[in-house]
This record gives structure tokens, C-alpha cells and sequence, in this order.
């Protein structure tokens, strides 16, 4: 088992990363406040893990109970959260009981806002079960619901007390969400870690093909960049702005879309080659520096250009960003690949062109 720490003072946590972490009762015990633990799952994670983990929970002494969400983007919503509150409401959790989100991203998001609010806020564990959640979604405290005028928009940084990532449990994880997670983790390729960009040059066919030692380095290092960012700056004042390259656009996609039609990651995906492109236009990136970076998008299968929704109407949708300062958008850029900056110069015209150039 490989440990990432995030040292946030009072609230640090540690990060577990192996195979058949799941059944290990003993490895959460330690984070829970008291004997009772509830676990929040969807309707396609809880069939295949939920009985493990309440397995081993009880066989560690903790009582733990189950709240089943419907599955999907389009469910991380104010329905849903009820659902959470409704469940915990009914069946007497109290303030220590702690909140385990076993799911990918989605799970993790809106568990952790549910924790976050829940009689003000209780104890709350993240058990991440796709590459996405894993690398990314799982750590640093972000926490949120989609509003339909916008992604994540509703929400609350509330860190948890423990992420277990299992990647036993990335067997199950159809090809689709694999590739879609694997855009977070060449973000940080692009954006702080050059040498990792590299290793994922010579080792995306080794992650495609699911070997586990490759999966746990991508996993593992992913971790160490964003502990790193997050240690440096949990609310986002600066830095952790750059984790998200791509997002501003990525997120018009996928708002303009409909929640769901592409995945965060192919959204991503797209942004990020708008992003890059944009940067070559500023002057800062040189054509095969773009060139390189679509080709490993490519490798792993992930859309290089966005639907055709218009500049306009991107443009408009990106306006919605909470990077958004004082009227003007903000985005995340590269000077070189590896080192990112937050720019607010880049005119709504060169904007535009990165778009229609990289749309269907
Ligand atoms: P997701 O949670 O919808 O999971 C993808 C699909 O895989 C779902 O159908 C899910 O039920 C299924 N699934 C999950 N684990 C599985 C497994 N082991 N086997 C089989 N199927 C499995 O999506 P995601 O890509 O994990 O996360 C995307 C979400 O994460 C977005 O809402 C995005 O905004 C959010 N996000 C948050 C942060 C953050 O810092 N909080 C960072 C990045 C992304
Ligand atoms: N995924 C972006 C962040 O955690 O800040």
C-alpha cells in the first residue's frame, strides 16, 4: 500500500493507494469519530462494492447503513442531496456518525457537500472508484452540486478525513470512464510535473491496458501534485486555480451539453487542447509543444475537439465560471508545458479563434 499525505494542519489526511483496500476495516476505524458510519453509493457502485466495505466494516464493530443515489451527472442535484438529508434525517444520524462516499466523482462531490452541511457538518470519508475520482475529485475538499445554469456551483470546501483509493476496484470501470479519468491526470503533466508527462508518453498503453503498477504511479503521483497545490492553497486563492486547466471550457461543454452527454474528462479533454491552443496564440507555446499534447489526448482516446456550440454561446457558457473576476474571465493557460499561469489578457477574440478551431 503507498501513502500520499495532505498536511492541512488540524485537518491532515492521508491518502491510501493499493489493491483490495476495501475489505480492510481496520485501515478506516482509525478516521471514524464513533461505531456508526453511513454509506453513500449509487445504483451501479453499491451492487458491486457495498457489501465488502459494510462487510468489513462490521467486522471492525461499526454499524453501518447505506443511502443508494441514482446514478449520473444529471443526479448531482438538489433532488439528490434531499435524498442524502432525507435518509440521514429518518434513520437518527447524528453529528459523529461519518459519511463514506464509495462512488466516483460524482458521489464524492455531493456526499462531501451533504457531510459539509449536515447538522452544520459531520466526519466524512472518501472511497473513490473510478481513475477520476481517484486522481483528483477525492482529494482537496471540494465539495458541490451542479445548478443548471452551472457546474459545481453550490458548494462548500469541507476536507475529509481519509481518501482509500482501491484500484482493484478500476477493474469494474468501463474502458469510456478509464480514458475519460485519465485527462486529469495528464493535467498535471501539463500544468506543474514535465518528467510525469513524460513517464505517461511512455507509459499511457501500460494505463490503457490497466497494469496495475502503472496505475497505482498514476495514481500516487496525481496525488502528490495535487496534495502539493492543495497544501499551498486549500481555498483557492491562487495556484489551485491552475488544476483547472481545460475546466473553464470543458465545464461550457458540458453545461451547454446538458449534464452527462460527454463525460467531465472528454470535456476536459477538448478544453484543455482550447486552452493549449490559446497559449500558442498568446505567443508562449510553440505548435509542437500543442501538437505533442494532442497526440497523448489522442492516445488515450480522448476527444481533441468540442462539440460545435458556437464561440458565442462557449463564450457566454465560460461566463458562468467561478474564476470570473470583477466581469472578466480568467483562464488557465500554459507558459510551457509543464508550468501554468491564471491570465486574464487574452481578448474575447483569441478566445473565440482557439475555440472554432478546435470545434467540430
Ligand atoms: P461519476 O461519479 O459519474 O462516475 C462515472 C461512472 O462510473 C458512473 O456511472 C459511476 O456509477 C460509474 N462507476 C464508478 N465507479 C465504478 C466502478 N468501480 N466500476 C464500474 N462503474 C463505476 O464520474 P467521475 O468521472 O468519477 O467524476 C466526475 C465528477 O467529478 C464531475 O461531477 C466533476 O465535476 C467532479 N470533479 C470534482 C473535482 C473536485 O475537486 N471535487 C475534481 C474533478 C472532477
Ligand atoms: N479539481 C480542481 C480542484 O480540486 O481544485
Amino acid at each position: 500500500m503507498r501513502s500520499v499525505e495532505v498536511n492541512l494542519g488540524s485537518r491532515a489526511y492521508p491518502i491510501r493507494i493499493g489493491r483490495a483496500l476495501l475489505g480492510q476495516g481496520e485501515l478506516l476505524l482509525p478516521y471514524l469519530k464513533t461505531r456508526k458510519a453511513v454509506i453513500v453509493s449509487n445504483e451501479v457502485v453499491a451492487p458491486l462494492y457495498a457489501d465488502t466495505l459494510q462487510s468489513a466494516l462490521e467486522a471492525v464493530g461499526v454499524k453501518a447503513t447505506r443511502i443508494v443515489l441514482p446514478d449520473g451527472e444529471a443526479h448531482k442535484d438538489w433532488p439528490a442531496l434531499n435524498q442524502i438529508f432525507d435518509a440521514l434525517l429518518s434513520q437518527h444520524a447524528e453529528r459523529s456518525t461519518t459519511l463514506i462516499a464509495l462512488g466516483g466523482g460524482v458521489t464524492g462531490d455531493i456526499t462531501g457537500f451533504a457531510a459539509a452541511t449536515y447538522q452544520r457538518g459531520m466526519p466524512f470519508i472518501q472511497i473513490p472508484t473510478t481513475l477520476l475520482a481517484q486522481v483528483d475529485s477525492s482529494v482537496g475538499g471540494k465539495t458541490a452540486i451542479n445548478h443548471p445554469l452551472g457546474k459545481n456551483m453550490i458548494g462548500a470546501f469541507y476536507q475529509p478525513r481519509l481518501v482509500l483509493a482501491d484500484i482493484a476496484t478500476l477493474d469494474t470501470l468501463p474502458d469510456r470512464e478509464l480514458k475519460a479519468g485519465l485527462a486529469e491526470v495528464i493535467k498535471y503533466g501539463l500544468i506543474r510535473d514535465l518528467p510525469f508527462f513524460e513517464w505517461l508518453e511512455a507509459n499511457m498503453d501500460a494505463l490503457l491496458a490497466r497494469d496495475p503498477a502503472a496505475l497505482t504511479y498514476a495514481v500516487e503521483r496525481s496525488c502528490e501534485n495535487k496534495a502539493e497545490v492543495v497544501i499551498a492553497d486549500e481555498t483557492e486563492q491562487g495556484e489551485r486555480a491552475t488544476l483547472n486547466l481545460g475546466h473553464t471550457f470543458g465545464h461550457a461543454i458540458e453545461t451547454g451539453l446538458g449534464y452527462g452527454v460527454w463525460l467531465h474528462g472528454e470535456a476536459i479533454a477538448a478544453g484543455t487542447i482550447m486552452a493549449l491552443d490559446l497559449s500558442r496564440r498568446l505567443g508562449w507555446l510553440r505548435d509542437e509543444d500543442v501538437e505533442r499534447a494532442t497526440r497523448l489526448f489522442v492516445r488515450a482516446g480522448l476527444p481533441v475537439r468540442g462539440p460545435a456550440l458556437g464561440a458565442d454561446r462557449y463564450i457566454a457558457l465560460m461566463r458562468h465560471d467561478k474564476k470570473v473576476a470583477e466581469g472578466k474571465l480568467r483562464l488557465i493557460l500554459l507558459k510551457a508545458l509543464g508550468r501554468a499561469v491564471i491570465d486574464g489578457s487574452a481578448s474575447d477574440q483569441a478566445i473565440a479563434a482557439a475555440i472554432e478551431a478546435h470545434c467540430e
